[in-house]
């Protein structure tokens, strides 16, 4: 066992909970979560308070989660409105841009509860109302936030895409929850480069119903064209209204939607529901972050991926907190960008992923050195596995062997964390995440008999056994696929898709996907997504994808490509199909390496033995396997011969 790092006492003193407190709390949570989360719940202001606290069921054939079901409440109230009373004058967000020659804003609450009002006020004058849906496609921009709040405000529900979706990737999920409107931007400026996101748009909205409006922000100025369903909100924001009373949502109403990609075919739209959403993303920040007032916390992630709906926005707002939003990525203008931004704003608390501390750990040191980071109290990880060597550097080198590191295991489905080292509580294990979340149930199964493995240092699938209120509710518009997912292989279980061990000590060590999903820089990304981006392709014949270990990005994506007859291989029909991969969905899906195949690997019954793919893409193939019931066995002797990546 590598080293461990026990909580100091200093940290242990001024942590929200310690060793003990801890214990003493996560017993009470599991043992009682009626009383646990009763109590939890009032760190919200209710509109009507609740007096139903917990009805879930995981059994079959009635998967139905609810939390707080009789209680009201707005988000953009507890986000906002409560904290002008009492902090009117703080810092609610800072925003850094892409470019470091230009200035940061500081947003108090009072100025964020005008422009959230603004824009609340503007959605409605374009006509959306409690319930209807909008798709937010933005930059890393202040206005990202006061759309998201603006929605609350007003019971829409949002549904953000990530800024580096392709105009398709787009229209699918614009298409896929009916929005009644778009909102996005001019451009949108990343590591020096600018994204035509108004033109994205222009395209996605081509398939889309013609009475879908688009309200456009201006970020960089340039130049765009202008359609009748185009709306300007930098003058609509100018006769806004500077209040907007907030709409009373039950705790039960649909707060957003968020895609995100599975095992099979199309990305599933992830509902999150008002009440138990934020209780959970204000609770988790509280205690992980071990967040107290006067801090400056900067969590690294785009809003357009779960991670920052909870802990850019939700989560800090609900706490009254100094939250940091960043418009630019890591390596511009050089690998100091991090480390300068924590300086320059005093962070106390960072939380990012596990591939952009490796690739600044390759960049040096001294980029970290040049900086004072002496305000930095606590550091996360998030979105994949972090290796040992990875934490050791981030401890050492930015945490000057001070800081603990919580190494956050959680989804997209989860809403906020699962299992997480607690801060002046948890001695840590680097690579580990050792234990869970208040309320969190974690149950290692066995895979094939899906029956509880008891007991410590055993491995299986990673399940939780009842309700947290954090928890997704439903795949928008098919709930039936919503129980299919998490519920069918293992009944009475929300299933991960993760397999995990737990140690000797009882913690937990998530060891990556059992399914068909891949972890790509910390984003998911379902081989079958872009198996069918490859095949719609004209030339492509069939395709397979896997995943393969990847220095920086955790997992590269490996794609097996059979073509059309006739065709033949070449190095511009790669460039081709990356092209169209980048197109098809977006830059994140774009194949590293692609191999011809001129046969894949199949059964008798034509199913695609998957396992044989990632060994040879893993450069593994001395362990093969069984590879007798293959159809053809001398398909995987080319495809071994020409193998992509040797090491
Ligand atoms: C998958 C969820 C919500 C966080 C951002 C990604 C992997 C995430 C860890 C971690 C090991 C992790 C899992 C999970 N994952 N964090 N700390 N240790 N694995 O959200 O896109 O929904 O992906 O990311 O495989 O299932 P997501």
């Amino acid at each position: 066992m590598s080293n461990t790092y026990p909580p100091t006492e200093a940290q242990a003193k001024r942590a929200h909970a310690d060793a003990e407190t801890y214990a003493k709390m996560y017993s009470h949570s599991i043992t009682d979560p009626e009383g646990f989360w009763a109590e939890e719940g009032k760190r919200l202001d209710w509109i009507k308070p609740y007096t139903k606290v917990k009805n879930s069921s995981f059994t079959p054939g009635n998967i139905d989660i609810k939390w707080f079901e009789d209680g009201t409440l707005n988000v953009s109230a507890n986000c906002v409105d409560r904290h002008v009373e009492t902090r009117g004058d703080q810092t609610a967000i800072i925003w850094e841009p892409d470019d470091p020659k230009d200035d940061a804003k500081h947003i108090t609450y009072r100025e964020l509860q005008g422009h959230v009002c603004r824009m609340a006020n503007i959605l409605q004058s374009l006509g959306v109302s409690k319930g209807d849906r909008v798709v937010l496609y933005l930059p890393m921009i202040p206005e990202a936030a006061y759309a998201m709040l603006a929605c609350t405000r007003i019971g829409a529900v949002h549904s953000i895409v990530f800024a580096g979706f392709s105009p398709d990737a787009l229209g699918a999920r614009i298409n896929g929850c009916d929005a009644k409107l778009v909102i996005t931007a001019d451009y949108a400026p990343r590591g020096g480069r600018e994204t035509p996101l108004k033109s994205n748009a222009d395209a996605a909205l081509l398939h889309c119903k013609e009475n879908v409006k688009c309200l456009v922000v201006k970020r960089t100025g340039g130049q765009t064209t202008w359609t009748d369903r185009d709306y300007d909100y930098n003058e609509l924001v100018l006769e806004a209204d500077d209040y907007q009373k907030p709409e009373e949502m039950n705790a039960e109403d649909p707060l957003f939607i968020l895609y995100t990609s599975g095992s099979t075919g199309q990305p599933k739209g992830v509902v999150h529901t008002t009440g138990g959403y934020l209780v959970y993303a204000s609770m988790t920040h509280q205690y992980t972050f071990d967040y107290h007032d006067g801090d400056v916390f900067w969590c690294t992630a785009d809003v357009g991926w779960v991670t920052g709906h909870s802990y850019i926005v939700y989560g800090p707002l609900a706490n009254g907190a100094t939250t940091i939003m960043f418009e630019g990525v890591p390596t511009f203008p050089d690998a100091g960008r991090f480390w300068e931004v924590c300086a320059k704003h005093k962070v106390t608390q960072f939380y990012t992923a596990p591939t952009a501390i490796r690739a600044l750990m390759g960049a040096g040191d001294d980029h970290v050195k040049k900086h004072d980071l002496s305000d930095l109290r606590l550091l996360g990880s998030v979105g994949e596995p972090i290796n040992p060597e990875a934490w050791t550097w981030y401890y050492n080198v930015v945490g000057g062997g001070n800081c603990p590191i919580v190494d956050t295991f959680w989804q997209t489905e989860t809403g906020g964390h699962m299992l997480t080292p607690l801060p002046g509580a948890t001695t840590l294990k680097p690579g580990a995440a050792q234990t869970p979340f208040f309320g969190v149930k974690p149950v290692v199964l066995d895979p094939q008999s899906g029956e509880e493995i008891h007991g410590n240092d055993v491995e299986g699938v990673l399940c939780i056994a009842d309700s947290w209120p954090g928890q997704m509710r439903t795949v928008w518009g098919d709930h039936e696929r919503f129980e299919k997912t998490y519920f069918g292989d293992y009944k009475g279980y929300y299933f991960s898709g993760d397999g995990c061990k737990r140690d000797a000590d009882g913690d937990y060590w998530v060891t990556g996907r059992v399914d068909d999903v891949i972890n790509v820089s910390g984003h998911r990304m379902g081989t079958a997504e872009v198996e069918s981006a490859l095949v719609a392709h004209a030339k492509v014949a069939e395709s397979a994808v896997v995943g393969y270990p990847h220095d920086i990005k955790g997992q590269g994506i490996y794609a097996y490509v059979t073509l059309m007859n006739g065709e033949e291989p070449s190095d511009e029909l790669r460039k081709e199909l990356e092209t169209w991969v980048r197109t098809e969905i977006g830059p994140i899906a774009k194949p590293d390496l692609i191999q011809w195949a001129p046969g894949l690997p199949k059964t008798r019954s034509g199913k695609i033995m998957r396992r044989i793919l990632r060994k040879i893409a893993e450069d593994d193939f001395g362990a093969l396997g069984d590879t007798s019931t293959l159809a053809d066995p001398s398909v995987v002797d080319d495809l071994i011969a020409n193998r992509m990546n040797r090491s």
